[in-house]
């Protein structure tokens, strides 16, 4: 597992790397790239910056299929808490996707059954693009990658989850503070579904997620923080900002600094990349 420290933004190192990723595998609309992408506080800068690649001629999301990791049970796609809602504000609306590459698990479902059916559905129709290229996500306070709360299955699938008290108190802030407004239970993709992603890139920012940072990267894997399962994963990525490193010990600290210090810059990463592909 690599862990990037950044100097400066996390979401202009996940940026880069997205776009380049993308840019890379030179897709076609038979063999499309394959996103996983997360909402959240965390990933709106990588957001912003990916719609400014695109703006700028550099990056096309033609033939990018995306999944999303989840979706809140009861609320729909008008509402403005809804994922659907904040993928098109932050991403699909400014970006040239097509709407029928963009894959949501739909939270509206009525029943046990259909939310069995939505999430089948759902697994299948990763399975049937080949699986996903590349992940992104971000983590909890208490390490839950997508909705994968404590003592989640590490080889879970796609399925519904109840968040926990730890989730509802952090993501309330995004329903004005008001823990009865957060729902409580999710459709998610499983930690065995992110990690059938042929590579994973998470993205950990501040003193809040220090605790998980150090559980994901210094103790074993581990049901009980579930972003640990990354430890197994051939090719996983975190990347995080200073505030989030503050439970990490010294040396663990320093020995990423030091192996990772040619990737750090994000100001000259940035510059890079655009040297190299616009036209
Ligand atoms: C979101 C998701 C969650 C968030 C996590 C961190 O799609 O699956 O795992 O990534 O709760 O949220 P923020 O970024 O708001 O701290």
């Amino acid at each position: 597992m690599r862990l990037i420290i950044t100097e400066k933004n996390i979401g202009d190192w996940a940026a880069v790397h997205v776009a380049k990723r993308i840019i890379e595998a030179n897709p076609t609309p038979e063999k499309p790239f394959v996103l996983g992408l997360p909402t959240g506080g965390t990933p709106v800068g990588m957001y912003k910056r990916l719609v400014q690649f695109y703006k700028d001629g550099i990056l096309s999301f033609e033939n990018v299929v995306t999944f999303n990791m989840d979706e809140y049970v009861g609320l729909d796609k008008d509402n403005p808490q809804s994922y659907w809602r904040y993928m098109h504000d932050n991403l699909f609306d400014h970006v040239n996707i097509k709407p029928e590459n963009v894959n949501m698990l739909n939270g509206m479902v009525k029943n046990e059954e259909e939310e069995i059916e939505e999430c089948r559905r759902y697994e299948e129709k990763i399975a049937s693009y080949g699986g996903i290229d590349l992940f992104v996500g971000g983590i909890g306070p208490d390490g839950h990658i997508a909705f994968n709360e404590p003592g989640s299955s590490l080889s879970s699938r796609t399925r519904s989850k109840e968040l926990t008290k730890d989730t509802i108190i952090a993501n309330s802030r995004f329903f004005g503070g008001d823990l009865t407004k957060v729902p409580k239970v999710s459709l998610t993709v499983g930690v065995g579904t992110v990690m059938d992603a042929k590579e994973v890139l998470i993205l950990v920012n501040g003193a809040s997620k220090a605790r998980a940072l150090h559980y994901a990267v210094e103790e074993g894997v581990n049901h009980m923080w579930t972003i640990s399962a990354l430890q197994l994963h051939r090719s996983g990525i975190i990347v995080s900002d200073e505030d989030a490193t503050l439970e990490l010990k010294v040396g663990t600290y320093r020995y990423f600094k030091d192996i990772e210090a040619n990737n750090l810059d994000t100001d000259k990463l940035i510059e890079e990349f655009y040297a190299k592909y616009k036209k």
